[in-house]
């Protein structure tokens, strides 16, 4: 995707580009055969016949040789990119297997087929408009030759058709070229045509603005939910939430607790059943207005590369009272005041500067920042001891009095002061109604 947006985009718009420089020379071209055609037909019929053969000759020979440049390109910049994006999100690993040579050589491979295919293109592309001058010019010395040989006693006479064909030819060229040349140019990039087409293709959501209340419950409906068609991971799921409830979600990796989470938080629509928000049923037109009320510690934390404070604003201004406050919750304030420069810390790209459980404490005051009246921890404290965590959670359960929480986590004893315990287990739930009837 980030290869669409930087380079398929670009490699549209200079499709866009030449084929209105086309466009351009086609007007003269029409032009300047108008005048030659009243000027003189028949010689300007036999030229055009001529010409044309030799357009259709490069036509079938280098545009085909072109095109499949560009579809290489393409293909060799895609794997270019991809290598790049995995090496970097993976260097330990590949230093611990010492397979750096191996990924060296195939990002070697991307590189070197990226640049061959740059090079064959912008070989072909001049070949045109050597072929056509070098036609053009015999041409006209051909022209020349006739004349003289036919008027030999009186070139005079026929110096003035001569001069207009030189002339027209003189223009013509160029521009049969540029049009020969753009269209060789767009061939090299109608891939990312296809590519930028497929993207665009898909539907975009379209929310709508309807506001939505959130005062008693949360309902889940018979919901199902599939990845795959026919594969549901959730099935006829029922239960509800109340407001001020805290909630526990609990079962095996891989048993569907964040895609649970994800549904309810608006990102997913269920496969089949519906959800309400007190009698309201969720759906297109509110679910944006639901999306804010929801504040998301998602199991994989991303930080950008910036100060801890925009990490936590993302996006919204930042106000620094906030931002130190969220971060006192999240048990991290005192900690980057001590040793960083408090919430100005530069985190580094993804958060390299900080340790696993510092990420997820950010995360933590990221998700309190905007206040949400719902608050989803997704395994938001995997990565703490348990004291910090203990901590955390005592904090977040005394913030959270008056607000929604579901909290999914493998640790039981983060569950602790739960009121409502849903396990997910192969597609289905079993809600218990207390920590100590989950125990039991
Ligand atoms: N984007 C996706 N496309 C296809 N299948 C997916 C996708 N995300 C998750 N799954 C599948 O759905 C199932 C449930 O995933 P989910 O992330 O909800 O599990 P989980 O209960 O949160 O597990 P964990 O405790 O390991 O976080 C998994 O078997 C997984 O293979
Ligand atoms: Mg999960």
């Amino acid at each position: 995707m980030m290869k669409s947006i930087i380079n398929e985009a670009q490699n549209v718009v200079e499709i866009i580009s030449f084929l209105l420089f086309m466009l351009s020379e086609i007007f003269v071209i029409i032009l300047i055969y108008g005048i030659l055609l009243y000027v003189n037909w028949k010689m300007t019929l036999l030229l055009t016949l001529f010409l044309i053969i030799n357009i259709a000759l490069l036509k079938f020979t280098v545009s085909p040789k072109v095109k499949q440049a560009g579809q290489e390109r393409a293909k060799f910049q895609e794997r270019f990119y991809d290598i790049l994006a995995s090496t970097f999100g993976n260097f330990k690993i590949i230093k611990l297997k010492t397979n750096d040579k191996e990924i060296l050589q195939k990002f070697q491979n991307a590189s070197l087929g990226y640049v061959r295919s740059n090079i064959k293109n912008q070989t072909l592309i001049h070949f045109p408009r050597l072929f056509l001058e070098a036609i053009g010019f015999s041409l006209i010395a051909i022209i020349v030759i006739y004349l003289v040989l036919k008027y030999q006693t009186d070139i005079r006479a026929v110096l003035p058709l001569l001069s207009v064909f030189i002339l027209g030819l003189y223009r013509l060229m160029p521009s049969i070229n540029r049009i020969l040349s753009s269209y060789n140019e767009i061939l090299f990039r109608l891939e990312a045509l296809h590519i930028v087409h497929n993207e665009l293709i898909y539907e975009p959501e379209d929310l709508g603005n309807e506001k939505i209340e959130f005062e008693r419950q949360i309902c889940l409906e018979d919901v199902w939910f599939e990845y795959v068609e026919s594969k549901p991971i959730l099935k006829n799921v029922n239960f509800k939430i109340n407001k001020g409830e805290r909630v526990g979600i609990v079962g095996e990796s891989g048993s569907g607790k964040s895609t649970l989470v994800d549904i309810i938080a608006g990102l997913y629509r269920p496969s089949r059943g519906r959800i309400f928000i007190d009698d309201v049923e969720l759906s297109e037109k509110n679910v944006k207005s639901w999306r804010r009320k929801i504040g998301y510690i998602p199991q994989s934390i991303y930080l950008f590369d910036g100060t801890v404070a925009e990490n936590v604003a993302f996006g919204e201004i930042i106000d620094e009272e906030r931002v130190k406050k969220a971060l006192q919750k999240a048990n991290i304030l005192d900690f980057l005041e001590k040793n960083f420069e408090g919430i100005y810390t530069q985190v580094g790209e993804g958060g390299i500067k900080l340790s696993g459980g510092q990420k997820q404490r950010i995360a933590i005051a990221r998700a309190l920042y905007s206040d949400p009246e719902v608050l989803i921890l997704d395994e938001a404290t995997s990565a703490l001891d348990t004291e910090t965590e203990t901590k955390i959670m005592e904090e977040i359960y005394k913030l959270a009095e008056y607000k929604t929480l579901i909290v999914v986590a493998h640790r039981i004893s983060t569950l602790q002061n739960c009121k409502k315990i849903v396990e997910v287990t192969q597609g289905q739930i079993n809600v218990y109604n207390s920590f100590d009837a989950y125990i039991q």
